[in-house]
């Protein structure tokens, strides 16, 4: 079995990761209580005692809010932490899988869906922490794969973290008798965990590269949330709980969706993202309609 290490071992997509392949893989998911990713010599000394075939580094501070008030912290992590963890696979003749983000789009002017080839101008520190680490860790190591992810969603689970996402902020919102504020000029591409782990062994045979992952979306997220409510049964409470936000992002529409045709050019394809909603909430037993 080939060896793994996965970085930010406890955090919502390795912990998933962890046991999804726990048959094919021999995998060691750590998180910063055993390997702080902005130790150098920890880490080089881990990764090179470890010798994993593949590193697929998630670790990161990925809160955009924490990250533009701690700047510091947030570059440690986000650059410097990444950095370390190419250096180290570098030495130990490690594969790397970097998880980015399409969140290196936030402050481009034109709409997406962004190819692998249009320049990114990230208005976040989050954002502009992913490119700057996509950036040097290039010039370090041959061996990578750059995988910018969409909005990753799913429901909780015991053991394993959870992620602010779409459906189980929907979810979360109904079980607190919150209204729903939602914007009708935002769009994303929204994947769900399980289909995107059901393809993720096939990144191993792709061509070193950068590629952007996930679901085609052509929904804005007001309309999202209301499919995500008919799906749950829910249709004649749209008008009182949702309130169809018009003002926000009127001015200039956020769309940071990302183009996945290269990906899918090499067979890695996925649910769009009303199918995959629907996967996911029937896996949870929540497809009440
Ligand atoms: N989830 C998404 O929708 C999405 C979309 C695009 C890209 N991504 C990227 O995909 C990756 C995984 O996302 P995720 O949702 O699984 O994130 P997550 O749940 O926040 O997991 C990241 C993990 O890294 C840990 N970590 C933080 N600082 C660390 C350090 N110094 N050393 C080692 N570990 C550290 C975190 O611990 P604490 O929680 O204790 O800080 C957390 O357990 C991240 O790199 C994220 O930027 C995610």
């Amino acid at each position: 079995m080939d060896k793994i290490l996965i970085t930010g071992g406890y955090g919502f997509f390795a912990s998933r990761f962890k046991e999804f392949y726990s048959s094919q893989y021999d995998i060691l998911a750590v998180d910063k209580d055993i390997l702080d990713i902005q130790n150098e010599k920890k880490v080089m000394n881990f990764i090179k005692n470890y010798k994993p075939e593949y590193i697929i580094h998630t670790a990161a501070i990925a809160s955009t809010g924490f990250c533009n008030e701690n700047p510091e912290i947030a570059h440690s992590v986000n650059v410097n932490g990444t950095v370390n963890v190419a250096k180290a696979a570098k030495e130990a003749g490690s594969k790397l899988v970097f998880i980015s983000t399409e969140q290196i789009f936030n402050g481009n002017k034109a709409r997406g869906p962004y190819t692998e080839d249009d320049k990114a101008n990230p208005d976040t520190v989050y954002g502009q922490n992913k490119l700057k680490a996509e950036e040097k860790i290039r010039e370090i190591i041959d061996e990578l794969w750059v995988l910018r992810f969409t909005w990753l969603f799913g429901l909780p689970e015991r053991g394993k973290g959870i992620n602010p996402n779409i459906v189980w902020g929907v979810i979360k919102s109904l079980q607190k008798g919150e209204v729903i504020d939602v914007s009708d000029n935002e769009y994303r591409g929204l994947t769900y965990v399980y289909d995107l782990l059901g393809q993720f062994s096939k990144i191993f045979d792709l061509p070193y590269d950068t590629y952007h992952v996930g679901s085609k979306n052509d929904y804005s997220r007001y309309e999202i949330v209301n499919f995500i409510l008919e799906e749950l049964g829910l249709e004649n409470r749209i008008e009182k709980v949702v309130n169809k936000n018009t003002e926000k992002y009127a001015k200039k529409a956020r769309d940071i969706r990302l183009n996945t045709d290269k990906i899918r050019e090499h067979g890695v394809k996925f649910l769009d993202t009303k199918e995959a909603i629907k996967k996911c909430l029937s896996d949870f037993n929540y497809n009440l309609k």
